[in-house]
């Protein structure tokens, strides 16, 4: 990989005892730090900055065609490509989105359709501000030896997949591995997990793709809020131990992190307010400055709740931008009036700002929670979950 160097000067006296100074030995080399991402260091930073720019967070809408199958199936559509094409067609042509929205998540299918009109979608989100993203792993396979655990697929090819990514309009990747606290997690899990983050990362910086790190500490299971903050605390240990291994630039990466919560299955919901503060002592503990912004999952919470426990954690300043990438806490109510019925675009795309203005006040730490539906209140966790 390319690497991108500064120069420290060196000074030219050194101070004796005494106070008195001499020349310092002539000629030394400059020390040279390294960091990633080559030539494109500028532009990954600008692209993160952008991102995670005031008041606006991601959607993420990179389903795989078998999990948008899923949603579709849920209003009674199947799975075909014209009906996933409509339902992106929806989500981004809606007017007035780029206000709230920074940056979206597209599948491969989608970064490189059109809506029926003929306009591609990449150029939809550009006119309104809005980074067109890519999912770039292949998905979640069995990991041999370990608890029942998974390791995420996709790095052979990457840097290549990246290069044509970038061409076709794409600027950020995303890359979602998953750790289980009821499987463990095993330490070679956790290792791998991080290490494959670590390596997408520098890929995709190395093709001017802001990589989102995203190892998902899922919601399954009955364990208390201190051991997923165990849990959490040592898989970002190992992931940002791996980033500067490998010498990710961290000024140009996006973290999506799970929130620190109570397993999905144990005795007793936690607050808000309690779920800050966690989230935020393991951040703080964790996530260097440096890093611009952290853009949570939904992970199953109901709408309203991801809503809410993202205002929690916006109520003082934090060192980095924090907001949303969410998939479910955003298209659950948009779907449920779409219906698949075209009569219904319209007033399923003010539902769709509705959401984004919500999480984007959220960011902003305004979010009263006061007038939400039923609808936006249901919890959508799934034992097992996949993308
Ligand atoms: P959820 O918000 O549904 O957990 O989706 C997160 C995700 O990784 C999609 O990019």
């Amino acid at each position: 990989m390319a690497m991108a160097t500064a120069k420290l000067s060196s000074p030219a006296t050194s101070l004796l005892a005494g106070g008195r100074t001499r020349r310092s030995a002539p000629a030394r080399r400059a020390t040279v730090i390294r960091a990633a991402a080559g030539s494109y260091s500028d532009e990954l930073v600008s692209t993160a900055k952008s991102v995670a720019s005031p008041g606006r967070g991601i959607l993420a809408i990179d389903e795989s065609n078998a999990t948008c199958g899923k949603r579709l199936s849920s209003i009674g559509l199947d799975n075909t490509e014209p009906n996933r094409q409509a339902y992106r067609q929806l989500l981004l042509t809606t007017a007035g989105l780029g206000e709230y929205i920074s940056g979206a998540i597209l599948f491969e299918e989608t970064l490189y359709q059109s809506t029926t009109d003929g306009k591609k979608f990449v150029d939809c989100l550009k006119d309104q501000n809005i980074m067109p993203g890519i999912k770039v792993d292949k998905g979640l396979v069995p990991l041999p030896g370990s608890n029942n655990e998974s390791w995420c697929q996709g790095l052979d090819g990457l840097a290549s997949r990246c290069a044509e990514y970038y061409k076709q309009g794409a600027r950020f990747a995303k890359w979602r591995t998953v750790v289980s606290i009821p499987c463990g997690p095993s330490a070679l899990a956790v290792k791998e997990a991080a290490w494959g983050l670590a390596r997408y990362a520098a890929i995709a910086q190395d093709n001017g793709l802001v990589p989102i790190v995203e190892p998902e500490i899922l919601l399954d299971g009955d364990h208390g809020i201190e051991r997923t903050l165990e849990v959490a605390e040592k898989v970002w240990s190992e992931v940002f131990f791996y980033l500067a291994e490998n010498n990710v630039l961290f000024e140009g990466i996006l973290l999506k992190p799970s929130m620190v919560t109570p397993g999905a299955e144990h005795k007793e919901k936690a607050s808000p307010e309690a779920i800050a503060k966690y989230t935020l002592t393991m951040l703080r503990r964790r996530v260097p400055p440096a890093v611009p912004g952290i853009m949570f999952l939904s992970g199953g919470q109901s709408e309203v709740e991801a809503t809410l426990n993202l205002n929690a954690m916006n109520q003082s300043a934090n060192p980095w931008h924090v907001s949303f990438s969410y998939a479910r806490a955003l298209q659950n109510s948009v779907l449920k009036t779409w219906q698949g019925r075209p009569e219904n675009i319209e007033a399923a795309q003010k539902v769709l700002l509705v959401r984004a203005k919500a999480n984007s006040l959220a960011q902003l730490g305004r979010y009263t929670g006061e007038g939400e539906s039923d609808e936006a209140k249901k919890g959508m966790f799934q034992k097992g979950y996949t993308y």
